[in-house]
């Protein structure tokens, strides 16, 4: 069995203070939880949430990394920067980084790689736009994110991966996948990770599904099989929206 993973995703929002006001209470509400947890505040917050979640059952996560360890990356931040915060797990691949700040495939695969030799979980994020939906690629975007994404990463490696499957026509814009179409791609997904890997690394992959997840649509999204967790932006910012997808079981 799969065992859950949440995880929230707080992109652009929140000043220090009240990151660390909903990191402590989320460290209290979810003490004991029965899934696998992780925050990803911005850069400027990870010192002080980092102080909270330590040894605690929230893993903490940053939403980007750089390609590099470091050097002339004027806006960058770096693995080594993001381990002497405390940093866990990192967010890849966002829809958000691919369409709006350009990264590419082959950038986000040297990420992943360097992520992964300075012992960082991977969270790697793949999705396809409305009209490749439309168009009736969803599966081939996602067959490509996948098989670029990893290029190089070892089935060792793989262990510290989880794909979050998050179709950019669903992030933050209250559209959801129905469960059925969101379980169906992340069955191909694990279908592709068998042709790349093996039948037990894509029995053994977590994969979330991100996009408009709540309170209310998360426990049908949960129940299917091949969906083993949630990347949960606008509903992580409270404490109040996110304990219900988090105590999902
Ligand atoms: P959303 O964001 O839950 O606000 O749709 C999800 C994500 O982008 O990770």
């Amino acid at each position: 069995m799969r065992k859950y993973f949440i995880a929230g995703n707080w992109k652009m929002h929140k000043t220090v203070s009240e990151a660390t006001a909903l990191a402590t209470e989320l460290v209290a509400e979810l003490k004991g939880g029965p899934n696998k947890y992780m925050i990803a505040p911005t850069f400027t917050s990870l010192d002080a949430v980092s102080k909270i979640v330590k040894g605690t059952n929230i893993l903490l996560g940053a939403q980007n990394m750089s390609t590099d360890e470091q050097g002339a990356h004027t806006g960058e931040v770096s693995p080594l920067q993001l381990k002497d915060l405390g940093v866990q797990v990192v967010i890849l691949g966002h829809s958000e980084r691919r369409h709006t700040y350009k990264e590419d495939d082959t950038m986000i695969n040297k990420k992943v790689k360097l992520a992964l030799s300075h012992g960082f979980e991977v969270i790697l994020c793949v999705g396809e736009l409305l009209e490749e939906r439309e168009a009736g690629k969803a599966e081939a975007v996602c067959e490509e994110q996948t098989r670029k994404g990893l290029a190089g990463v070892s089935a060792d490696e793989l262990k510290k991966v989880t794909i979050a499957y998050e179709p950019v026509w669903a992030i933050g814009t209250g559209k959801t996948a129905t469960p059925e179409d969101a379980d169906a791609i992340h069955a191909f997904i694990r279908k592709v990770i068998t042709s790349m890997y093996s039948a037990s690394a894509a029995e053994q992959m977590i994969i979330q599904y991100g996009g408009s997840m709540n309170a209310g649509n998360a426990e049908a999204l949960l129940a299917k099989e091949n969906i083993d967790g949630g990347l949960i932006g606008g509903a992580a910012l409270k404490a109040e929206t996110f304990k219900p997808i988090a105590l999902c079981k």
